[in-house]
């Protein structure tokens, strides 16, 4: 799957990279900082998205595009579209410039706005990764996972860096009976969980 990055993902990435790098030491406010996850995530989550069954293949919270570069690389080899969501239109709009530039806007749908008044119409999800700020963890969740395809995977970002905020998040996820979970050690910490293929 990744010889489908091409010079064009490549270099935008490397740009993307740049620019939340940069942002990150100079003092640049959180709300205009990109907060990307790092590269080793993305090659995690392309992975995890290429094996997941048939079915939708979502993204909540897109920033300027770069999570959502390496789950375009899954949808390629799946055949499908990544469905992303961006609810601030300077994000938004960065994002649709990274899918033109990359090369990859017909493989991405970018709808912006809440997640949350979507999330209900897409269904099988075959995979969802989840990067928002952390009070919409648990409705986000409790709006995917029902939808999950038998098989499907649903992936959250930072929950060993923000582990004290998503306490009773985890917990939850944790004793679901609906899935498998895991916490995964990779960049700023993932839940990786499965619904099962038979209950
Ligand atoms: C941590 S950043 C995402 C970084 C991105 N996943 C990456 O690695 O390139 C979180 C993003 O979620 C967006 N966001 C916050 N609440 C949202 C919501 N309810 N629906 C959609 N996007 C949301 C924010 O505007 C912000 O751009």
């Amino acid at each position: 799957m990744f010889h489908h990055i091409s010079p064009s993902i490549l270099e935008r990435m490397a740009h993307l990279e740049a620019v939340d790098a940069r942002d990150r030491q100079d003092g640049t406010p959180k709300a205009l900082r990109l907060r990307q996850i790092p590269p080793e995530t993305g090659r995690f989550l392309a992975l995890l998205a290429a094996s997941a069954p048939a079915g939708q293949v979502l993204e909540i919270g897109a920033s300027g595009g770069y999570s959502s570069l390496w789950l375009t690389l899954a949808c390629m080899e799946r055949g499908d579209q990544l469905i992303t969501f961006e609810v601030d239109p300077n994000k938004a709009r960065l994002a649709r410039e990274t899918f033109t530039i990359a090369g990859v806007s017909e493989r991405v749908q970018l709808i912006q706005d809440d997640a949350r008044n979507h999330l209900g119409n897409y269904q099988p999800v075959a995979f969802c990764f989840l990067d928002v700020e952390k009070d919409l963890y648990l409705p986000c969740y409790e709006m995917v996972i029902p939808n999950l395809a038998p098989g499907g995977v649903f992936v959250a970002d930072n929950v060993i860096s923000h582990q004290d905020q998503l306490q009773s998040f985890l917990q939850n996820a944790m004793s679901d009976v609906r899935v498998d979970a895991l916490i995964v050690p990779i960049g700023k910490g993932l839940l990786v969980c499965r619904k099962p293929a038979r209950l």
